[in-house]
């Protein structure tokens, strides 16, 4: 019984490893770091799972019949043994997980408030009840939303929408208007909180072409659960044609005035 349950657990977390390893390419810099931990922690937990309940199963088994507990007696050595080995799996984890966490496509730092230059890609996301304004200060271009994205891949797509080149770094800055929100895309490994009166930016570099459904993950009243938005990453061209064409109507114009004359060409694609 016991063994039979175990064989499961043993199973699905095999399972879940294998799975884990052989995952297609990772559709962005910070998604790749974040997945690669898991599996590195993965293999450490799974022989500390698997030891601990083949410990616990002898155990179980061999003294099932003993009438009367004894004290355990003291085993220095054993004692050794455990809490060192402890602190080794410990500092591994530690150092494994400070490694990613410490990386800037993974933690917003201080120094990102300042970095977006030029050449970057730097979108500005602004949350407010109950949805998003996708801007990108650089280009003039506001409140940028799929229905005047004129590239194939966003055919289809609703709402407010981030167009991103793909191999090379994005700045995502966001904000709120009112209450907190949070900025989440979890293919992408992205989440930062957007709040009053503050610019959090995060970082990353997509690798992947694709649509990726980005949501609000602070629940920040009735129409929290309609705050969706998309990220469309597209390749390096097209991303520039899309750019040219979003600021090419006026000089410092609002491109959400012109969009209709953006509805026209067939899509680019992606
Ligand atoms: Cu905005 Cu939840």
């Amino acid at each position: 019984m016991k063994g039979k349950r175990l064989g499961t657990l043993f199973a699905a977390l095999v399972g879940s490893l294998l799975f884990a390893g052989t995952a297609a390419a990772q559709p962005s810099s910070t998604a790749g770091l974040i997945n690669e931990l898991n599996v590195e922690l993965l293999w450490v937990a799974v022989p500390v799972t698997i030891f601990v309940e083949a410990v616990l199963i002898y155990t179980v088994l061999k003294f099932k019949d003993a009438d009367e507990a004894k004290p355990t007696k003291e085993n220095r050595r054993l004692e050794v043994t455990w809490t060192i080995a402890t602190a080794v799996i410990l500092l591994f984890v530690g150092a494994a997980s400070y490694g990613v966490l410490a990386d800037p496509a993974v933690t917003h730092t201080k120094d990102m408030e300042i970095a977006p230059d030029e050449n970057d890609v730097h979108v500005e996301a602004v949350a407010y009840q109950w949805n998003w304004r996708m801007n990108y200060p650089e280009h003039n271009i506001t409140e940028l939303t799929a229905e005047e994205v004129n590239v194939k891949r966003a055919q289809g797509l609703e709402g407010p929408t981030i167009v991103v080149p793909k191999g090379q770094q994005v700045y995502f800055t966001t904000t709120s208007e009112d209450v907190i929100h949070s900025m989440h895309v979890p293919k992408l490994g992205l989440k930062q909180d957007s709040i009053p009166g503050q610019r959090n930016t995060i970082m990353t570099t997509p690798l992947k072409t694709g649509v990726y459904q980005g949501y609000c993950a602070e629940y920040c009243g009735v129409g929290h659960s309609r705050m969706y938005f998309n990220v469309v990453v597209v390749t390096q061209d097209t991303y520039d044609t899309f750019i040219e064409n979003q600021t090419q109507p006026a000089s410092g114009g609002n491109s959400t005035s012109t969009s209709s004359d953006l509805a026209a060409p067939s899509g680019l694609t992606a």
